[in-house]
């Protein structure tokens, strides 16, 4: 449940506030993650050039973080920039986001503090400019504080990669003789993943209505809800958010068992058997 003292609902807009109030507080959601999607197409639909297209992504991402915080979710985590997208991407690309996030962590500060975001990363950031790493420290340390929404920002990231330097850390243990191999747990695994001090994600966006996953958190989205739209990442806004939300709620979540609506099946193979035998 959310901590209902960061809830600023009077925040919202009227439209907001409409698609909340069909919301069910006791069922939302504690960590949401999307892929965000089709800042290129949105550009090209516009013949634009496609850094203008993410350009307008980054202003989604903060309507988005904001509406988060108003609503009081805890985790939110934003697939900004993958390890892919660093290694497959033209140079000139790849610099024009490094200068985006720059700028963007720059110029919203003081919006992160206003609305009360901690701000936080994943990914092998350390392999990113120096002078990047060295913004997103100063965005970190300033919003620490914060006990508002955790905005994640992955970068450099790949769920595969990710699992990598989780077995390496397992490997450390290990030969240090904290940790017997055949005592392995998925505690274990997940003790060592980048996101071991969050829940895993409740429900998946992916904008621009691709079925992928990316290689996004692949080991915590094991019975995460997946929510795709067709909107591009540039049009999206926080009442796209709450309309995934509610979408969500709608779901029925049986993490492998039988759902709620299960016990008349059970009475009906109970009476086959009994037929049978
Ligand atoms: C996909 O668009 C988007 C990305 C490359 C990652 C997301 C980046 C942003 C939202 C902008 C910057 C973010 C921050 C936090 C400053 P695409 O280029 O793959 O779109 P396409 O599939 O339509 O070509």
């Amino acid at each position: 449940m959310f901590p209902s003292g960061t809830l600023r609902i009077h925040d919202l807009t009227p439209e907001e506030r409409t698609v909340y109030a069909s919301l069910k507080p006791e069922r939302l959601p504690q960590h949401v993650a999307i892929i965000m999607d089709g800042n290129g197409r949105w550009a090209g639909h516009r013949s634009l050039k496609r850094f203008l297209g993410h350009q307008q992504g980054a202003n989604a991402v903060q309507l988005v973080t904001e509406t988060a915080s108003r609503i009081g979710l805890p985790w939110l985590t934003l697939y900004a920039f993958s390890l892919e997208n660093n290694l497959r991407r033209p140079r000139a690309e790849v610099n024009f986001l490094m200068r985006l996030l720059k700028t963007y962590l720059e110029s919203n500060l003081q919006r992160m503090m206003d609305n009360n975001v901690r701000m936080k990363y994943i990914g092998r950031t350390h392999e990113l400019p120096a002078e990047v790493q060295e913004k997103m420290r100063w965005a970190e340390d300033a919003t620490a504080r914060n006990t508002g929404t955790t905005l994640t920002l992955a970068l450099n990231y790949g769920g595969r990669s990710e699992m990598v330097d989780a077995f390496r850390g397992l490997a450390a243990e290990i030969r240090s003789g904290h940790l017997s191999p055949d005592r392995i747990t998925e505690q274990d695994i997940h003790r060592h993943l980048y996101t071991a001090h969050m829940p895993d994600p409740d429900l998946l966006i992916r904008t621009s209505g691709e079925m992928r996953i990316s290689n996004y958190l692949l080991w915590q989205i094991a019975y995460t809800e997946i929510f795709v739209t067709e909107r591009l990442w540039p049009d999206f806004r926080g009442i796209h958010l709450l309309e995934a939300i509610a979408d969500f709620q709608c779901r029925e979540r049986r993490y492998g068992g039988l759902g709620e609506a299960s016990g008349e099946v059970d009475e009906e193979a109970e009476r086959v058997k009994i037929v049978a035998g």
